[in-house]
């Protein structure tokens, strides 16, 4: 939820934002993107540090949190991004990870 909602306050109105699952190799991954005002390396490298924000309201806890989300499932979080661009976020579950579930429709 916090990755759409930065991704919506990163874009202009009509820009896209894009939400999708996609298997890989190794991993299967949720992958959040839009077009807004990306971000640079340093800028990416200090995202997910508690109480880092540029939003007049933002709490700048919202990364730290999805951040420690992700690794409390083995997951790992990706940034890639440009300024001017837009940012791509990556939820990365290893296949060895994932539980197969107990049941079977
Ligand atoms: N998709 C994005 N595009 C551009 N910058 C982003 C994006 N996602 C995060 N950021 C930058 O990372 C900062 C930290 O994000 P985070 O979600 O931790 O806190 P926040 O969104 O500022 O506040 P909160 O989540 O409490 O509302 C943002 O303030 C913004 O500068
Ligand atoms: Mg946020």
């Amino acid at each position: 939820m916090n990755l759409l909602i930065n991704a919506l306050d990163a874009s202009t109105p009509g820009s896209n934002i894009g939400l999708r699952a996609v298997e890989r190799e190794n991993s299967v991954c949720l992958e959040v993107s839009d077009e807004g005002c990306g971000m640079d390396t340093h800028q990416i490298a200090t995202v997910s540090q508690p109480f880092y924000t540029t939003k007049t309201t933002g709490t700048g806890l919202g990364l730290s949190v999805s951040h420690r989300l992700a690794e409390m499932n083995k997951a790992a979080l990706e940034f890639y991004s440009q300024p001017g661009k837009g940012t791509q976020v990556v939820l990365r579950f290893n296949r060895e990870s994932i539980c197969e579930p107990d049941y079977r429709i």
